[in-house]
């Protein structure tokens, strides 16, 4: 098996009263796609924030590729090979395709490349965005205006401005949200094909989408953890079927 790239211990986030990640463990290694499911308000995107680095947690661990990373600042974090894309569209519609994976490859380089001189920065972080969109499928579609790609598409540039980072583990909130089944369909192929070089925590409702792509399950109910295992276990488990895969619109 690889090595364990991220692994959290008893994480947690409170809201003032509110618990929105409680005392969750969980583990990801490269190769692997780890899904986290609930119910909506489960604390999810919490999770997805924590391990980010956009909220600090109110106690417990986050290891990131076998480093204590906890309550390090987005950059920091991002620099150690961790990408995220948002619930909620991070694209600026009036830039085109490859500038959006440009700014995104530029606002979080790698450490490897900070020490690089001006000229080579300027070719490395352009090389990062043209991989990025290939990587994405969104070759020849480079210069357009995201403003003209489809829902789809713009879900994939999402995917893109992650991928321009050169993250090795990909935390991903719902890139499957709004979208109709063909338009799935190409995104859960371009998923699979990203696991075998990443760490891939994926946040998503389409539970065909998920079981077609995870290895291993989480779901979480008001914040905890309420079962972890196998596509087959989860799919078994008689709470999970009663707090969520039961439940209206799922299944
Ligand atoms: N910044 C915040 N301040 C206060 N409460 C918050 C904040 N962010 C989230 N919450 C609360 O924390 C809980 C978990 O929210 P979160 O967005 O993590 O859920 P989620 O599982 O991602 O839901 P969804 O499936 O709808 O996206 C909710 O009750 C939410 O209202
Ligand atoms: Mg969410």
């Amino acid at each position: 098996m690889t090595e364990v790239a991220l692994r959290t211990a008893a994480l947690r986030k409170d809201f003032g009263g509110l618990t929105a990640v409680n005392d969750v463990a969980l583990e990801c290694r490269v190769g692997q796609m780890h899904a986290v499911i609930g119910p909506n308000g489960a604390g999810k995107t919490t999770l997805i924030n924590l391990l980010s680095g956009d909220l600090a947690p109110s106690s417990g661990r986050i290891e990131i590729l076998g480093r204590d990373v906890t309550g390090l600042p987005p950059h920091r974090i991002s620099q150690l090979g961790v990408g995220r894309s948002y619930q909620r569209t991070n694209i600026f519609m009036r830039f085109t395709v490859f500038e959006n994976c440009r700014l995104a490859a530029q606002s979080r380089l790698p450490s490897s490349m900070r020490f690089l001189r001006a000229a080579a920065r300027y070719r490395a972080v352009n090389e990062a965005a043209a991989q990025a969109i290939e990587l994405a499928e969104l070759g020849g579609r480079e210069q357009l205006p995201a403003s003209s790609l489809s829902h789809g598409e713009r879900r994939q540039l999402e995917v893109a401005m992650t991928l321009a980072t050169q993250p090795k583990v990909l935390l991903l909130d719902e890139p499957l949200a709004g979208m109709g089944g063909e338009e799935s369909a190409r995104m859960v192929e371009l998923l699979k094909k990203l696991v075998p070089g990443h760490a891939m925590l994926l946040v998503e409702h389409d539970m065909d989408a998920v079981f077609a792509l995870a290895g291993l399950l989480t779901v979480m109910v008001n914040g905890a953890v309420l079962a972890s295992g196998t596509p087959e276990s989860i799919r078994a488990n008689r709470e999970v079927q009663e707090a969520y895969l039961g439940s209206p619109g799922h299944e």
